[in-house]
């Protein structure tokens, strides 16, 4: 691969959080689900702070590139089409929930929480005025990380199914409000923004 591209793709704006929805994992959680899973990178992670993981997604191509590990149940599915089993200590969702619809899926994922449960969304929203404040702020260090991430010579990953958001953050705050009340939504610097909800 060329530097160029190197530049280009090494620095995951997904991965760079997952040190953030690590930390959300409660102590002594034993089943945890991981939805939109790619290549299981993240579920290999939540697998060290999680008895059993289940780690889900739709794209054959992703599940199959993916590595296994003991306590990693992976599946090739649909969440939509999954009746989970609840009691799950926590539930993670990087960069997939804007691939289906919000309302219902969140409400999915929210109902099959044990109590105490957490659910912990890493997500994209639709552009607006708001994020040219951010693309101001981000340019120049995304541009370091950029330049970092390509001089380690990472492996090649293959590239993942994407979609353009649908909703701004206004309107998944709104959404939050009814269906995860109490939900704290933050909007990050490298265009993500997490909502972690506690099943209290
Ligand atoms: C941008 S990728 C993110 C992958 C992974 N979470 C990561 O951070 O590397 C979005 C993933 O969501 C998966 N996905 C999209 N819709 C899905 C659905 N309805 N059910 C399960 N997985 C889905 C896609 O196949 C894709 O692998």
């Amino acid at each position: 691969m060329s530097f160029r591209s190197r530049f280009k793709t090494s620095f995951s704006h997904n991965d760079f959080y997952r040190p953030f929805l690590l930390r959300q994992v409660p102590p002594g959680a034993r089943r945890a689900l991981d939805v939109g899973c790619g290549t299981g990178r993240f579920a290999h992670l939540l697998a060290t702070r999680a008895g059993h993981v289940d780690a889900v997604d739709r794209s054959a191509e992703m599940i199959s590139a993916g590595s296994p590990a003991p306590n990693i149940s992976f599946a090739h599915a649909d969440i939509r089409d999954l009746d989970l089993t609840p009691g799950y200590d926590f539930i993670s969702c990087i960069a997939a929930i804007h691939h289906v619809p919000f309302g219902p899926t969140v409400t999915q994922l929210r109902d099959a929480l044990a109590p105490g449960g957490v659910l912990a969304i890493l997500g994209l929203s639709r552009y607006t005025l708001g994020h040219l404040g951010i693309d101001l702020v981000a340019f120049c260090p995304n541009k370091i990380r950029q330049l970092q991430a390509a001089l380690r010579h990472p492996e090649p990953r293959p590239p993942a199914p994407v979609m353009d958001a649908q909703l701004s953050l206004a309107e998944i705050r709104a959404q939050a409000r009814t269906l995860l009340p109490g939900a704290r939504i933050r909007s990050h610097l490298y265009w993500r923004y997490s909502l972690i909800w506690v099943n209290a």
